[in-house]
């Protein structure tokens, strides 16, 4: 078993260096989401809620400065843009500047939600939020900026039949929130079809807009992440899966969510027969590295964050990392867990190879790709 894991991994890595050489199969990349695929939308909006993004050590590994990107180095957006010859997305906020969006752009913003904010506004949950950007908004984005990139039907149809769309993560946030706010599961396990809606609405609008072809996350194995465990610790052991040290519970809304999703993806294939719709699986992507992290060079751990103030996960709230009383760690790629909430960039390798090369993209995104 683990030498055929081996093998697995030489030959995803000898792919991955063919994939790059080989000519680009899209011309443009487009992508909508959340922190996990921010590449600098939310530090150009000032970043108010979350300032230290902007500095030091966000961005040591890699890019060797901040970029706006939640994690010590690149995220699945920009592996997966590696992979297929395309320039790494450049944040929709930096429009003001010139930017050239031919080859595609990213309108994630870090703390965003799939469902618009009144919704938590009217819940009284609105001041938590970091930024008012949800999908929806994203979307408004995309339409605006369509009209620059191509302009006859025709013209904008053969532009969006070679463009890859990212359509999260997305939703994660609104679960996390409410979860951070004292939610319970029951209440947020009602909240799902609403999320989940929300997501498959905007990739059905994406494809009457041209998209052939998506990309649909779900959501990661939250009862793994550092800031879960530190804010919901329990006295039974019994709520840990013994494999993992993971919060059970919370990996199965994980599983829920990710569920529900898959199933209205299948309905959505039913209804645009032509397009391309792949589930991206993260959680399976990521559980292996939980399971084994030893295998995957993790040898200080995949519970325990690089950067933070302290704690049993190195999670503080009082010092979260970048802040007074943190510190980052000296190998991040020893780690799965970055900050507390976000992965390291090694994680999100892991995570994308998972996607381009392994079994975690349900129909395999490079055989979408193939047409090209
Ligand atoms: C989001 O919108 C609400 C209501 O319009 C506003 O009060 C709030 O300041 C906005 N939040 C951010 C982060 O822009
Ligand atoms: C999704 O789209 C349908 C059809 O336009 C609409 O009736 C429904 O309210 C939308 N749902 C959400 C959650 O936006
Ligand atoms: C969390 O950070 C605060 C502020 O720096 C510090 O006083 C406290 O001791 C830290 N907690 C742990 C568990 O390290």
């Amino acid at each position: 078993m683990r030498l055929l894991l081996l093998l697995t991994t030489i030959f995803s890595t000898f792919c991955f260096f063919t994939t790059t050489s080989t000519p680009q199969r899209y011309e443009a990349i487009f992508s909508f989401g959340d922190s996990l695929a921010d590449t600098g939308n939310f530090l150009l909006s000032g970043a108010i809620a979350f300032p230290v993004i902007g500095k030091f050590p966000y961005g040591e590994t890699f890019f060797q400065h901040p970029t706006g990107r939640c994690s010590d180095g690149r995220l699945m957006v920009d592996f997966i843009a590696e992979a297929f010859g395309v320039p790494k997305l450049p944040p929709y906020l930096a429009r003001a500047k010139g930017q050239f969006f031919r080859n595609g752009a990213n309108f994630a913003v870090a703390g965003a939600t799939a469902i618009d904010t009144k919704f938590f506004y009217d819940r009284k949950i609105g001041s938590l939020l970091w930024t008012n950007s949800s999908l929806n908004v994203q979307l408004s984005w995309f339409k605006e900026l369509k009209s620059s990139l191509c302009t006859t039907a025709k013209d904008c149809s053969e532009y969006f039949r070679k463009s890859l769309f990212l359509v999260g993560e997305i939703g994660g946030n609104d679960y996390n929130y409410a979860f951070f706010l004292g939610g319970g599961l029951k209440q947020l396990r009602a909240s799902v079809p609403l999320v989940v809606e929300t997501i498959a609405n905007a990739t059905s609008i994406l494809i009457e807009e041209g998209a052939v072809e998506l990309v649909v996350p779900g959501n990661l194995p939250i009862g793994c992440s550092a800031v879960y465990l530190t804010l919901f610790p329990s006295p039974n052991k019994g709520d840990y899966d013994q494999r993992n040290g993971c919060l059970k519970a919370f990996n199965a809304f994980s599983r829920y969510h990710n569920a529900q999703l898959k199933l209205a993806l299948e309905k959505l294939r039913q209804k645009y027969p032509h397009a391309k719709i792949v589930y991206a699986d993260y959680y399976g992507a990521a559980m292996q590295f939980f399971h084994s992290p030893l295998h995957y060079g993790f040898s200080n751990g995949v519970l325990t964050a690089c950067c933070g103030g302290g704690g049993p996960f190195n999670f503080n709230n009082s010092a979260r990392c970048g802040h007074l009383g943190s510190n980052a760690c000296n190998n991040p790629s020893t780690y799965a867990n970055w900050d507390g909430i976000h992965l390291t960039e090694a994680a999100y390798r892991h995570v994308a190879m998972g996607l381009i090369h392994g079994p975690y993209s349900f129909p395999p995104i490079t055989a979408a790709a193939s047409h090209v």
